[in-house]
This record gives C-alpha cells, structure tokens and sequence, in this order.
C-alpha cells in the first residue's frame, strides 16, 4: 500500500512548520482521543503530537538518529521513524519492548493481519494437549492449567508461524528481541491484550497493581475456545490503529531492551532525545505488565529481580546510594527535607526510595550526555510529585543536575495535569492541600550550547 504524503502530516513531520508558529501539543494522553489510542494502552506513554512537535523545532536534518532511552510504547520511535529519521529506543521492561516493536509495524502489511490470525488459531487448536509440558509456567498462579494451555498453544503457534526458532522457546529465553520481528511483536501483544483483559479480576484501585488470587475459587478457568475467539477478535480491533499513516520510513529502527544508567551505543552517535524519565511516584513497571512478563516466561522471583532495576522501584535495593553533591543543590536540599519529615518511615524507607531514584537519574543524564553528539539536544518530559506536603520538583532538579553537564535550557512549556499516580493513592491525598497541583513540564536542552540560544 502506498499512502501519499499529505500536506497536513508533513506539517507534523517537521518540514514545513516556521518556528515562530511553533506550539507544543500536551504530552498527556487523553482518554478520549481516538489519535491517543494505540495498539496497547499505556498509561505511562505520551502523545504522538507531542514527539512531531518537538522534532518540528528541532528541524532536525535528514539522516539523524532520534533516541528513547525510557521507550515504553515506542512512542518516540515509532513518530521519528514515521517523519524518516533513524530511532533508536531502550526499555528494562522487555514486554515494553515488544510493544514498542510492534508500534513499528508497517501499514502496508494491514491486508495480510486478518488471516495471519486465522492461520495461527487454526494451528493453535490443531496441538496435542499431552505435547505441553507447564510444570512450572508463570501463568499457573493466576490460571488453571486448561486456560494456560490456551494461551500457550496460540503463543507457540504464532512462533512456528512467525519466529525462525525450530523448537519453542519462552522469550525470557531468547537473548534480546532481535530475532523478534514487528510482525511477530503484533500477535505477542495481541495475545498481551488477551491476557491483560483477563487478569482484570486481580486489578484493586490502582492500576499498576496485579494481585494473586486470594483462594481457588478465584483462579481462571476460561474455555480454550473462549481463549481463540477473544485472540481473533482482538487483533480485529487492533487493526483500527494500525499505524497506516508511514510517511517516510527512517532507514533504521532499533528496538532493545537495556537500561538507560549504560546504553549498548557510541559516543557522540545519537543527534536528539525525545524521552521521558520514570516519575518519582513510586510507580512499579514492573509489577504493572505481570501478566505480559509471565506471557514471556518470566516467574515470580524474575518478576522481582526486574523490578529491583527499574527506576523508581518502590523497592530497596542491597546497597542505597549515598547522596552525591553532583547530583545539585536543588536535589540535595529535597532529599534532606524528605529525610527530616516527621512522618512515619521518613528517614528510613522514603529517604531510600528517593535517593535510588536521583541516583538513577543522575547516572542515566550522564549516559545520555555520552552518547549525545556536541551540540546534540533533548527533549525531557517531567512531572513534579509530593512527598506528604514536600514538593518534588522534578523539572528544577532535572535542571540543575544538567548544569554540571553543560547542557542549557532551550524550552520549557508547562501543563496542568489532573491524571496522576497520587490522585490514585488516596493514602497520599491526605497531604494534597489546595493551591497545590501536579505540573507536567516539556524542556528541551542542548548540549554545549550557551545561555542566550
Ligand atoms: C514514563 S515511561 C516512558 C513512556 C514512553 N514515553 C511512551 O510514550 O510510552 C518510562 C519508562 O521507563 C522504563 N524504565 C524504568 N527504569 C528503566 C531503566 N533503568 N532503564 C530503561 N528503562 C527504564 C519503564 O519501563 C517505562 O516504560
């Protein structure tokens, strides 16, 4: 399929916009608009709007690399690969990857996506029961093993069908995605979705928590034709966001999984990031995509061992970071303030939370600044939070600790936003006073340019 370039999308590709005009859409994700709606929701992602916009002021040239070091959906990659720009992109989380990966997939092959499904549930049904072997699946926690079966008969289908591995093999297993093709990532985050919908009897009120079942009563016993209908009909409805809108395809897109504080990359062969760093809400990651890590073979305990890297993990790692003056001023004074309330756990548990997390995100600004070009730039999407009535000001902070690395302040733009972790914990709330509110904050720096850019 050919789609021609429209003026309008051009617009949104970062040709023909004069800078004077130049506005940022809100990064936030709205609920509502169907532009926002993607092949797997997100709640962490932001807009595809926001990523041309800030390639529009950029007007980057053509042949340069764009790069996510915290991916999520590919939101970053997938818009620079649309506007022709190379994308690289990272995410710990590998079900994040695979989505990301997916959201590369080509509009051209929408026409072949409905019988590929069909292929693999025919396939899928056609298994001997008795060649399964589950003994130790991460789905048996939350499924019996008939319904776990399912799952896995549609996941080694869509691997016979669509991987170059001649025996099955859970993800966990592979070394990397590399052998993972966007057209294989399609049908694993169909089956993600399957899963996710499922698992919506152990969701409580906040949405990055998966609970176990409480008794056997509650474990799911779902029929495999069930199972096979709901597969079928999800990748229908995931057809309807296609991305068919590829406009002029980047020459490379790199999808991997790897953590952002030591990037598998070159000094100096990135041009831009366009990110957004983990908030410091206390939000698991991890813990959110249970049902997709299991779906790629990850057990409980390789659930625990991920979350312990990611950043801003509600968990305490071995060994806590002393704080570091390099991590600025601005920071330590928050850090103290953190470590002196007289809340209960104050000095101990939430001062150790927030000092992994500043140290994770100093160690992660250095390793951008590496793999920046000079006078690269990036493109940093942040929100303040607040311990009890102490205000994390993450976009100060972030300010500040790029001082140190020579990076100055091009933009910024701020967004009220009403949609955050803390109106979610309602333990937090106690805390939330008027006057007081939740600020999204778009700053794009350069690096080694001076004050008056
Ligand atoms: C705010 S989200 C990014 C969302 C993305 N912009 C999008 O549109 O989907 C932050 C991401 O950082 C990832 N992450 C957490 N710790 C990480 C680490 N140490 N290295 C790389 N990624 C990490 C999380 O899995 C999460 O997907």
């Amino acid at each position: 399929m050919h789609v021609e370039v429209s003026d309008s999308y051009r617009i949104g590709c970062g040709v023909l916009m004069n800078k004077g005009d130049m506005q940022f859409r809100n990064p936030k994700r709205t609920v509502n608009s169907k532009q926002d709606l993607s092949f797997y929701e997100y709640y962490a992602g932001y807009t595809e709007g926001f990523v041309e916009d800030v390639l529009e002021f950029l007007g980057l040239p053509q042949g340069s690399i764009v790069l996510d070091p915290w991916n999520g959906s590919g939101t970053t990659t997938r818009t620079a690969n649309n506007c022709g720009y190379s994308s690289v992109g990272f995410d710990l989380n590998p079900v994040m990857a695979v989505v990301a990966k997916a959201n590369l997939l080509d509009g051209s092959v929408e026409s072949s996506l409905s019988s590929i499904a069909e292929d693999i549930v025919a396939k899928a049904k056609r298994f001997r029961l008795s060649n399964l072997e589950l003994s130790d699946d991460p789905l048996l926690v939350w499924m019996t093993a008939v319904t776990t079966k399912a799952i896995r008969r549609i996941e080694r289908a869509l691997q016979q069908l669509l991987l170059p591995t001649a025996t099955y093999v859970p993800i966990i297993g592979l070394n990397g995605l590399q052998r993972i093709s966007s057209l294989t990532a399609f049908y694993y985050v169909a089956l993600f979705r399957v899963t996710r919908n499922l698992f919506r009897r152990f969701r409580g009120s906040n949405p990055t928590w998966i609970k176990k079942p409480a008794s056997v009563s509650q474990i799911l016993d779902v029929e495999p034709t069930v199972i096979f209908n709901r597969y079928l009909a999800t990748v229908e409805e995931m057809l309807r966001f296609l991305p068919s809108l590829t406009v002029r395809r980047g020459p490379l897109a790199i999808i991997g999984v790897g953590t952002s504080e030591s990037l598998p990359l070159k000094d100096g062969y990135i041009d831009t990031v366009i990110t957004s760093p983990p908030y410091c809400t206390r939000i698991d990651y991890a813990i959110a995509t249970q049902p997709e890590l299991a779906i790629l073979g990850y057990s409980i305990s390789d659930v625990r061992r991920l979350r312990m890297q990611m950043i801003g993990t509600p968990t305490i790692k071995p060994e806590v970071p002393e704080p570091s003056e390099q991590w600025s001023e601005q920071c330590t004074k928050t850090l103290e303030k953190v470590r002196s309330h007289s809340s209960k756990a104050s000095g101990t548990y939430y001062y150790k939370h927030y000092l992994q997390y500043f140290d994770s995100l100093y160690n992660s600004l250095h390793e951008i600044d590496r793999v920046l070009k000079a006078q690269g730039s990036c493109a940093l999407v942040v929100q303040n939070s607040y311990y009890k009535d102490v205000e994390i000001d993450l976009a100060a902070i972030v300010n500040s600790m790029v001082e140190f690395l020579e990076w100055s302040l091009v933009e910024r733009v701020d967004y009220g936003t009403k949609r955050t972790i803390a109106a979610i914990n309602s333990r937090s709330n106690a805390y939330m006073t008027t006057g007081r509110h939740t600020v999204e904050s778009i700053m794009i720096f350069r690096k080694g340019a001076t004050r008056d850019v």
